[in-house]
């Protein structure tokens, strides 16, 4: 099983059987609170109709077409209407199926950029410490998330900005004050490897699966503006971002700095199908057309069998269409105001060493039992797991990402059950 602790979950398997609205049950048919939207996939609930409708409908209509060389309806729709939630200027979309597959194709796409301009030496990639890309090579060597990556061996030429985590920052309501300095970091490893053999930055705008990280104050301003200054490519990467979770339409929006290259998965299609993407700015997408060769060879050689399937794309665009009708981003931003007092509310409970939030992801960091600093988020999250209530344990840290039509009844009654059980933990 992925990301699982394999034993343990043979000794006490969680089997999920059918979900509705903000809630799983389980194969003994408990109701059990979704405090993480599944995989920050779920944000307008399980189950809902009009995707569910729309998924039969396709299955009936067009169930697959060739991802190569021919194209259908839908996917041209879901990408139109894709742009229509990004930042201006991000407007070409080339679709995968997965997180890992969009991180993949934005960092091919930087390098193979360059190259088309000539610049072929722009091949290194910076990410950042506590990054989380996806489990690809590309991925694996701009993440930093160590035992996610010291299995696997070497990757491709990468090197890191620090986390943005400080002394200053714990216990931050939704982006730290101070910071934005780390940024100059990205100075250093211009000097070191020089911007004429660096091809791309990748950070994701809030950092989700390392413990929820919002970026300081001026942060992405400031590195967007050293890597404008040194022809270098941003990429954001909003597989969790993007499409309401922090309130905004995206991260690019919530902090007001537009990346060159979006990674974005998982809310896309609320987890219904899988189904990723990478959106690019214009000139990115000319780079590539501008060529001279015969019209029918490839320009970017690249690509999946199930890239832009039309029963994604039929999700996906029945998920944007509820997002805008029930107006849900509006609603994180107004739910998020009780979700973050709430939520700082567990500083008082044993062991929490910080807290952080924006949107409607927060991460609580415990502190570690000698040696073991992953157990006592074990243990919190299955306690909270028998309590009816599945949240997320990663690392030191549990992580709340609550659905988009959760309301404070539920918040609080979260809350109240976090409280016991991290307590509970200190025994
Ligand atoms: C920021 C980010 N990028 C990439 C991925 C990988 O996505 P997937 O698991 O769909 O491959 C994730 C998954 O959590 C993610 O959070």
């Amino acid at each position: 099983m992925p990301f699982t602790g394999n034993r343990q979950f043979k000794k006490d398997p969680r089997i999920i059987s059918s979900a509705s609205g903000a809630y799983y049950f389980d194969q003994r048919g408990r109701k059990i609170f979704d405090g993480l939207s599944g995989l920050w996939t779920c944000g307008l609930g399980h189950n809902i109709p009009e995707i569910n409708d729309a998924v039969a409908q396709q299955l009936k209509t067009l169930d697959y077409s060739p991802a190569f060389q021919f194209g259908h309806e839908k996917s041209f729709q879901l990408a139109e209407q894709i742009t229509e939630f990004m930042p201006e200027g991000l407007n070409r979309v080339f679709f995968t199926n997965s997180g890992s597959d969009a991180v993949e194709t934005s960092l091919k796409m930087a390098r193979a950029y360059w190259r088309a301009k000539g610049q072929p030496n722009k091949t290194i990639l910076i990410g950042r410490q506590k990054g989380y890309h996806g489990v690809n090579y590309g991925g694996l060597s701009v993440g930093g998330i160590p035992n996610n990556k010291i299995p696997f061996g070497d990757g491709l030429t990468s090197d890191h900005l620090t986390h943005t985590i400080t002394d200053a920052s714990l216990f931050s309501k939704g982006q730290p004050k101070q910071g934005a300095g780390l940024a100059d970091e990205l100075l250093e490893l211009i000097k070191q490897h020089d911007a004429a053999a660096i091809a791309a930055v990748i950070v994701e705008p809030v950092a989700g699966s390392a413990g929820v990280i919002p970026p300081p104050v001026g942060y992405l301003d400031r590195l967007k503006q050293i890597c404008s200054d040194n022809n270098i490519l941003l990429i954001f990467d909003e597989v969790i971002c993007a499409f309401g979770r922090l309130g905004t339409k995206t991260g690019a929006e919530a902090f007001g700095v537009t990346p060159d290259i979006m990674t974005i998965a998982k809310q896309v299609t609320n987890g219904a199908i899988p189904l990723g993407a990478a959106v690019v700015r214009q000139e990115i997408y000319d780079t590539f057309m501008d060529t001279d060769a015969p019209d029918y060879m490839l320009e970017f050689a690249h690509g999946y069998t199930y890239s832009a399937h039309p029963v994604a794309c039929a999700a996906g665009l029945a998920t944007l269409n509820v997002i805008e009708q029930q107006q849900l981003i509006p609603r994180v931003a107004q739910t998020s105001l009780h979700f973050e007092s709430s939520v700082h509310q567990l500083k008082h409970a044993s062991n929490v060493t910080d807290i952080r939030n924006y949107g409607l992801a927060a991460g609580i960091t415990l502190a570690p039992y000698e040696n073991e600093p992953a157990r006592r988020p074990y243990e919190v999250a299955m306690k909270m797991w028998d309590k009816g209530f599945y949240v997320r344990y990663g690392g030191d840290t549990v992580q709340l990402g609550l659905p988009f039509i959760v309301d404070q009844q539920e918040i609080d009654l979260l809350m109240t059950a976090l409280d016991e059980c991290i307590n509970a933990s200190s025994k």
